[in-house]
């Protein structure tokens, strides 16, 4: 009889690690709870092969799919949130988070804060209050969600990544950022930073870079902005890996970041340690406001008919207090120093099983390098092998994003081509507070076992949406063997 090729996709997994994870380790999973390779197949196969489609409750092995909202709280962040004020004005984590901000960022003078339900909700008021103010905003590296927002808005996305500085892969090359503003700065409303940079690999970016961007913008006129998602963590890079912040606190080296930018957007649910939250924060005398004399009122109209009143923002009371201590807690050593060194334990394991990574390892995650893992095998960027790769993964609990050919590139219905993206990497996002090395382990072993057996590893064929935005998000697969 021939073999169906679905079987031959279980008969792939049918393998044991030399690592478990805690039974513990997905809060979701109830210890009784447990699913068979043929049970998580099934759901698979429904969801198209297509992670963000696949239970979160059959992810015993591990879900590494993103790192955001996926905080598990501290037990004061518990206990503060059962003291929030679910108040329709003003209630009273309000003015605690706006001075949490004020102190956490060293920020001084007159800001203004707007509080948002999360990172994207921030962008979107940012990017349509500007819209037909420009047509080009440049940055080191734009989100998938933040570029959308941009391009969504009418504005063009550039990313001006320079990876020559080993430590700071991060960094934004000025001197084609000088070239671009030379060219057409009057089409640029602001320059984006975005610390650490996620699309590059979660790579932070120097004081130095940080520095040098902002005279640039300065001597153009063009206000500097912060994506400031994994702030703490660029800190972190900052104080360990640049001449002369060895004996600087981490919260002096996040001041002396924000005292080069305008203002900056920042998800909540990063390094905020909260499940929800975001924020579009903006000094009220600079080059930024002065060029746009309306943009403050507007935001706020915009935040009321899109989020509700200013002071709560999309957000319930008691998430706004699981903030206020997120961000009391997020900047301490103790908590950085084992964050960060998970994470690089993690990726260093990975690398002394053979699999391909790329190095150094960034602060939330480590980013498998698909390009390098299917060299010498039949699989060509087309074949999507990054989407391959998760896809079987799901089948031993343990959840990955493609963040690659096919997140970052585009089809062209008219000529049947793809259009790739400089990068092609699986990411594997490590959650905070929530697992131990011995969890992680267990993913890498899966991983390594797969990256042994690559050559015999399907391509992904799109059954569906290929074609459209955000793709990733939504298409459906079939795995070609
Ligand atoms: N900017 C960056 C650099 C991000 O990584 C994200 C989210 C956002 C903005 C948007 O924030 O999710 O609160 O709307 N990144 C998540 C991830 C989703 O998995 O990397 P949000």
């Amino acid at each position: 009889m021939q073999e169906l090729p679905n079987s031959k996709a279980t008969a792939l997994m049918q393998f044991e690690c030399a690592h478990s994870p805690r039974p513990h380790a997905n809060a979701l999973v109830r210890p009784h709870q447990r699913f068979t390779l043929e049970q998580r197949l099934t759901e698979a196969i429904r969801a198209g092969w297509n992670v963000f489609q696949f239970p979160s409750k059959m992810l015993q092995g591990g879900d590494l799919l993103s790192d955001s909202g996926t905080t598990t709280l501290t037990l004061e962040q518990f206990a503060a949130s059962i003291l929030g004020d679910e108040a329709y004005g003003s209630n009273w984590g309000y003015p605690q988070l706006v001075e949490t901000l004020k102190e956490t960022f060293g920020l001084e003078g007159a800001w203004k804060y707007y509080i948002f339900h999360q990172g994207r909700a921030a962008e979107h008021a940012l990017y349509s209050q500007l819209r037909g103010r420009g047509t080009l905003v440049l940055s080191n590296g734009f989100f998938d969600t933040t570029r959308a927002n941009a391009e969504a808005n009418g504005f063009l996305a550039v990313d001006l990544c320079d990876t020559s500085v080993q430590a700071f892969k991060g960094n934004i090359d000025c001197a084609r950022l000088e070239e671009n503003l030379k060219k057409q700065s009057a089409d640029v409303p602001f320059v984006l930073i975005t610390i650490t940079n996620n699309t590059g690999g979660g790579q932070p970016v120097s004081m130095a870079n940080l520095r040098a961007a902002q005279k640039v913008a300065d001597t153009y006129q063009t206000p500097l902005l912060l994506d400031a998602c994994r702030f703490a963590e660029n800190a972190w890079f900052i104080k360990h890996y640049e001449e002369g912040y060895e004996q600087h606190s981490i919260s002096s080296i996040v001041h002396e970041m924000f005292s080069l930018c305008d203002g900056f957007v920042i998800s909540l649910k990063k390094d905020g340690l909260a499940n929800m939250g975001g924020a579009l924060v903006l000094r009220t005398d600079s080059i930024f406001t002065r060029s746009h004399p309306d943009l403050l009122e507007n935001i706020y109209d915009h935040q009321v008919l899109t989020e509700g009143h200013p002071t709560y923002g999309g957000l319930t009371g008691g998430t706004i207090m699981t903030i206020v201590e997120g961000l009391k807690y997020v900047t301490t050593d103790q908590y950085l120093d084992g964050r960060i060194g998970l994470v690089r334990d993690f990726g260093t394991y990975l690398t002394s099983l053979g699999v391909p990574i790329l190095e150094p390892i960034g602060g939330h995650a480590v980013y498998i390098d698909i390009d390098r893992f299917f060299a010498g095998t039949r699989m060509r960027r087309e074949d999507f092998g990054g989407i391959s790769l998760t896809a079987l993964l799901l089948l031993k609990g343990v959840r990955l994003c493609e963040l690659g050919a096919f997140a970052f590139g585009k089809y062209d219905s008219s000529t049947g081509r793809e259009t790739f993206p400089p990068h092609n990497y699986v990411r594997a996002a490590v959650p905070r507070q929530k697992y131990e090395l011995q969890d992680l382990y267990h993913v890498a072993e899966c991983i390594q076992t797969l990256y042994d057996r690559r050559d015999e590893l399907p391509k992904a064929i799109p059954t569906w949406g290929r074609d459209k935005t955000l793709r990733h998000f939504k298409a459906r697969f079939a795995l070609e063997w």
